[in-house]
């Protein structure tokens, strides 16, 4: 089968990682993968904030634990995320930063690499508390985050979810 449509049948959502850390020239590869995604009017206007700091990593679920009143909320123990923003007035913002979830989820498992998707900083990111420690990262405070990719190698197979039926209908 073509390699890219492999790629794109065999991913999963991994959501239990390895302690091995991802090689900083595997995540160069598959952040710039997410930047080469595709952007309405090509205005590029998506930003990537990527870590591999523990502590900014524990200090970030902290405060999303807090504001979710969850505090057992984690984020699979991936020692490496991704975080995707947009500016919260860009009418293709959330269709341009999925664009580049996909492709970053896509790379990440053509490097042999396991990733989720991890949408709650959509639920909490405007509460003060998130909301000044993100600015204190670096995210401008006109941006929210569409979602953060946590990246490891994989400690899990996934889950193969059959597809729907009738989700295409093909129109004469
Ligand atoms: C917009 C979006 C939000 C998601 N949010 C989460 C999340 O917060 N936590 C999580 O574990 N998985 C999340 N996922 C992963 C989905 O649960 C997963 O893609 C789905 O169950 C299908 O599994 P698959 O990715 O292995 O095909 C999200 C996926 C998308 C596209």
């Amino acid at each position: 089968m073509n390699e890219v449509l492999n790629n794109i049948y065999t991913r999963r959502s991994i959501r239990r990682f390895r302690e091995q850390a991802v090689p900083k020239d595997l995540l160069d590869e598959i952040v710039r993968a997410g930047t080469y995604a595709p952007t309405g009017k090509n205005l590029q206007l998506f930003r990537f904030f990527v870590t591999q700091s523990a502590h900014t990593i524990e200090n970030l679920r902290a405060v999303m634990a807090d504001a979710l009143k969850n505090p057992a909320y984690n984020f699979y123990g991936a020692k490496t995320l991704v975080m995707v923003t947009v500016p919260k007035d860009a009418v293709n913002g959330i269709a341009d930063a999925s664009c580049a979830m996909e492709n970053m989820m896509l790379a990440a498992h053509a490097l042999g690499l396991g990733s989720c998707w991890i949408n709650q900083l959509k639920y909490c990111g405007d509460e003060p508390e998130v909301a000044s420690f993100l600015t204190g990262l670096g995210v401008p405070a006109d941006h929210h985050c569409v979602g953060i990719l946590a990246v490891g190698y994989a400690a899990e197979e996934g889950t193969l979810h059959p597809r729907k039926e009738n989700l295409v209908t093909y129109l004469d």
